[in-house]
């Protein structure tokens, strides 16, 4: 009897299922597929990871070549994401506690990849962003699910969406108030001063693999600041899904593989609150995302 040798090979193709990229202990680069500690599904507790040649975004392979995890990076490097997309008021009771109302489409801005932050750096805040005078320093936290884009989309359907994605990641979209919205003139605020400073979107600590989370709308969605739960909510809660999202943005607009949205944060930031406690110089975030993991990052005066 004759057997393909394709054939006998396709039951060996492993899938990835934590998309990492990480400096080992030899202080070297690397892609892989993390390896979760037993009774964890938090990618950044991980410290090993099965290498993966090729292109994440394209042809790859995973090895059976084990290394040590020093340090998580972003998941993909800054500069390969061409894009970050973000959406603005995606959850009700968020909208409602600020004071804003439900938008009847997507609220898209966008962040500058420099921007972009690893799931463990420090955050940031330039002079600028500190308090100055009477103009108060407003830092805010926002945990977002984050899609990540596998094939260039253009164009399409709700239904097709979730074929265009490889995977979903945490971020957090840090935004400062006050120059969003208090200097953000008149009658509409804006979103880049307020958000796109460097660093101001940590995110990772994986890509975890459409495989793996089939459904993103299902997933628990957390904040704490300095170890005290601020936000937590499941993204079932979002106005608009990920499906709704991607077919939305593709309207006109091409979406390119490594391409990645925030979606959207919850209620629980202190923007909504009567007696807001802004973050400040040494507080420390984790933002946190079931099945995905966690992003610790400190707010720090530069
Ligand atoms: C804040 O200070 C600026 C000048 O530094 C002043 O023009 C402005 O009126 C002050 N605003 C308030 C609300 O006190
Ligand atoms: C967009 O997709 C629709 C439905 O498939 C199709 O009819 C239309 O021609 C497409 N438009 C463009 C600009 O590709
Ligand atoms: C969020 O709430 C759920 C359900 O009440 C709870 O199981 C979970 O521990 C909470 N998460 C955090 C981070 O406190
Ligand atoms: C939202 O509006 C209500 C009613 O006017 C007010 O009590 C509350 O303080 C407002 N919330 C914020 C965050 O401004």
């Amino acid at each position: 009897m004759w057997f393909s040798p394709l054939l006998l090979l396709l039951p060996l193709a492993v899938n990835a299922q934590r998309f990492v990229r990480f400096i080992s202990t030899d202080g070297k680069e690397y892609t892989g597929d993390a390896i979760l500690p037993s009774g964890t599904s938090d990618a950044s507790k991980s410290t090993s990871a099965r290498l993966i040649t090729g292109d994440i975004l394209g042809d790859f392979q995973i090895t059976n070549q084990v290394k040590p995890i020093q340090k998580l990076l972003a998941p993909l490097p800054n500069e390969r994401v061409r894009t970050v997309r973000c959406v603005g008021f995606n959850y009700a009771a968020h909208d409602e506690g600020a004071n804003i109302t439900i938008p009847d489409f997507p609220i898209l801005f966008y962040k500058p990849f420099t921007a972009l932050n690893t799931p463990s750096d420090n955050i940031p805040v330039t002079a600028g962003y500190q308090t100055q005078g009477n103009f108060t320093s407003t830092m805010d936290y926002e945990t977002e699910l984050v899609v990540i884009m596998k094939k260039t989309a253009f164009n399409i359907s709700e239904d097709e969406a979730l074929d265009h994605v490889l995977g979903y990641s945490v971020g957090h979209d840090v935004s400062h108030r006050g120059w969003q919205i208090q200097r953000g003139g008149e009658p509409e605020p804006q979103f880049s001063m307020g958000k796109g400073a460097d660093g101001w979107a940590p995110w990772g600590p994986a890509i975890v693999s459409t495989n793996v989370i089939q459904d993103p709308q299902t997933l628990n969605i957390w904040t704490k600041v300095n170890g005290n739960v601020m936000q937590n909510d499941t993204t079932a809660n979002m106005i608009f899904g990920v499906k709704q999202l991607v077919s939305f943005f593709s309207m006109g607009i091409t979406l390119l593989p490594g391409d990645v949205i925030f979606t959207g944060t919850p209620s629980g930031v202190q923007l909504e609150k009567a007696d807001p406690v802004w973050l400040v110089n040494g507080d420390v975030v984790e933002v946190g995302l079931e099945n995905v993991g966690t992003c610790t990052n400190k707010i720090t005066y530069t």
